[in-house]
């Protein structure tokens, strides 16, 4: 949802600030641009489209510089387009600004400023904050930012350049993610800590509400009624391949799952995090909330489907963010809220989480980025340890998300003497085996491959499951129409004659996901409702021998087997696979989906 970058220091700014944005990319692809201070004055160049678009103008004239910030946008006020591309100019060049959010107040702002006689170039709610500045000006730049801070309503991450003030670089934190990056040739201001690993190993994850002025050798820090604060200085992980640009993270990330896998199990089983819970809290628990946006909520639901399969007596829902944020959710002492989320910042969970606490709720956060607002502001934390996930699909942090929720079910109901010490070993053993099968889940045969990308290319698909199926359908029906474009929907098995089957006809694909033993035979029965219209259906399941599935099917895809409580970790493997293939075959750009970003930080 917006990149931003910064560079002030000894070298030149422009090829920083163009790395950075590349790598920052994932945030929004609808346009970029950098304004660099130049000696004399602040120049600005932004172009629609992608990064190679900016590289390309900045190859005919690159500013030269060594303080500089950029941008990567993701549209939400004003189309993308060269003149609503960031940075953004004051109305008399002074300061340029990068915006990463929303500004809920800006028509009001801007009418004041257009009466003041302030000319705007853009359809942006993010422009209003580079003219409110130059307007609020009288000589002191700190003065002009708490003025302009304090009649913003809304959230934001800002980098602010003064012609004034060559060398610095002034950034806000509100609500939006924000870190600086320490070098030892000049300091950084970016949207996540990962990306910063480029440049440097140590950095300083800005506090919410604040606002800092970063040189290339200092840094100061103070609060938005400005005084001064502390800070901390934090190592950043390194990951292997973090220059290396790849042609496709997502295909990348999905053969990456196996690994993540091997890194949450290890995590949980050294960081032991239910013990850090106290055990009189565990055990009078009486109701959990899962809760996430995307994929991150269908790993909510299984979370659910798990805690529910596992132990009695405790209410369990798995809710939207965006709809449990607004609607009367009681929480109370006897309440855990888990939050998930790949990236830590998705503006909706947070407030969930926020609000939660507000109540005096606690929040288990499970989240891929330790550095995040989510996993900081949590009570406790599961690390789901997948490594960066950079393709805007998530794969292999669903994955591992499923693989801890499944961890922390088992130990709850441990906790709760709902299953015993043995039974938990039992499923250890599972668990160290689960790699070794997502590798097998990989392994997809390339004459399925081959008819399903055929049939794939129909106009609707649909995904059928029941139990924790139905929730891998719905990941896998997300899967595909985010990447590929391709109208899907995911469909509690006996729910469809209830109305959807009005849309089976000849020739729609069907795909069902059979994991649940017990449930086959309704599996089948409702499988020979769609056939008879003319579906075409594929089948993943562990129990290929089972008749009724291999003749009501046209395609089996084998699963190998596990316990049940494990089946959401693999079953969904060779569906993200079929998803990235479809879309390849369809010539979509996978990583980079029309319309979307991977990190939504507003609301
Ligand atoms: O970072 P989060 O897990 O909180 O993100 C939540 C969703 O925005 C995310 O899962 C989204 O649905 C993905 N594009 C799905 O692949």
């Amino acid at each position: 949802m917006c990149g931003i970058i910064g560079y002030t220091g000894a070298g030149e700014a422009c090829p920083i600030l163009l790395r950075g944005l590349r790598y920052l990319e994932y945030r929004g692809y609808d346009s970029s641009g950098i304004a660099v201070f130049n000696g004399t004055n602040i120049e600005i160049i932004k172009k629609e489209g992608r990064i190679s678009c900016l590289e390309r103008a900045l190859a005919e004239a690159e500013p030269k510089g060594t303080c500089g910030i950029g941008h990567t946008r993701w549209a939400t006020h004003g189309k993308p387009s060269d003149c609503n591309a960031h940075p953004f100019v004051s109305y008399n060049s002074k300061f340029a600004v990068v915006h990463n959010g929303i500004i809920e107040n800006y028509l009001e702002i801007k009418d004041c400023l257009l009466a003041g006689g302030a000319h705007f170039r853009s359809q942006t709610d993010s422009e209003v904050i580079a003219h409110l500045l130059e307007s609020l000006f009288g000589g002191d730049i700190r003065k002009a930012i708490l003025e302009t801070l304090s009649r913003l309503k809304g959230s934001y991450a800002l980098g602010i350049l003064c012609a004034d003030e060559p060398g610095k670089i002034y950034c806000v934190r509100k609500d939006n993610p924000l870190v600086i990056g320490l070098g030892d040739n000049g300091n950084y201001i970016c949207s996540d800590i990962v990306s910063l690993q480029l440049f440097t190993d140590r950095a300083i994850v800005l506090d919410n509400c604040s606002v800092a002025c970063v040189t290339a050798e200092n840094v100061e820090i103070f609060g938005f009624n400005g005084e001064k604060k502390e800070f901390q200085i934090v190592g950043i992980e390194r990951h292997g391949d973090a220059d290396k640009l790849f042609e496709s993270y997502m295909l990348k990330e999905i053969f990456e799952i196996p690994e993540s896998m091997r890194s949450a199990a290890s995590w949980y089983k050294y960081a032991r995090p239910l013990e850090r819970i106290d055990k009189e809290y565990l055990k009078n628990l009486r109701r959990i909330y899962f809760i996430g946006c995307g994929t991150a909520l269908h790993s909510g639901l299984i979370g659910a489907w798990l805690v529910r399969r596992l132990m009695p007596g405790i209410d369990v829902h798995a809710v939207v963010a965006s709809e449990f944020r607004y609607d009367n959710y009681e929480v109370d002492a006897g309440t855990l809220t888990v939050c998930v989320s790949q990236s830590g910042e998705t503006a909706d969970t947070l407030t969930c989480l926020r609000m939660v606490r507000a109540k005096g709720g606690k929040v288990l956060s499970v989240c891929n980025v330790k550095t995040s607002s989510i996993a900081h502001e949590s009570d406790y934390l599961l690390n789901t340890s997948a490594g960066p996930e950079v393709a805007v699909a998530s794969t292999k942090a669903y994955n591992c998300q499923n693989l801890l929720l499944a961890l922390f079910a088992m130990d709850l109901a441990v906790a709760r003497g709902a299953i015993s010490e043995d039974r938990r070993k039992i499923y250890w053993e599972d668990i160290v085996q689960l790699p070794r099968k997502a590798e097998e889940c990989l392994r997809l045969d390339k004459a399925i491959l081959d008819f399903c990308i055929d049939n794939f290319r129909r106009k609707c698909v649909f995904y059928l499951g029941r139990g924790q199926d139905y929730y891998t359908a719905m990941e896998c029906s997300l899967k595909l129409k985010e990447i590929s474009y391709i109208h899907s929907e995911a469909y509690a098995a006996g729910e469809l004659k209830h109305g959807t089957l009005a849309l089976i006809e000849e020739n729609v694909l069907v795909v069902a996901i059979a994991t649940q033993e017990e449930l086959i035979e309704k599996t089948v029965s409702s499988l020979e409702e769609v056939k008879a219209r003319g579906a075409v259906i594929v089948t993943l399941t562990p129990f290929t021998g089972e008749k009724g599935l291999r003749a009501v099917s046209d395609a089996l895809i084998p699963l190998p087997r596990t316990d049940e409580i494990f089946y959401s970790v693999l079953s969904v493997i060779p569906a993200q696979l079929m998803a990235y293939f479809i879309a390849r075959a369809k010539g979509c750009d996978a990583d980079k989906p029309r319309n979307l970003a991977k990190s939504v930080t507003v609301e």
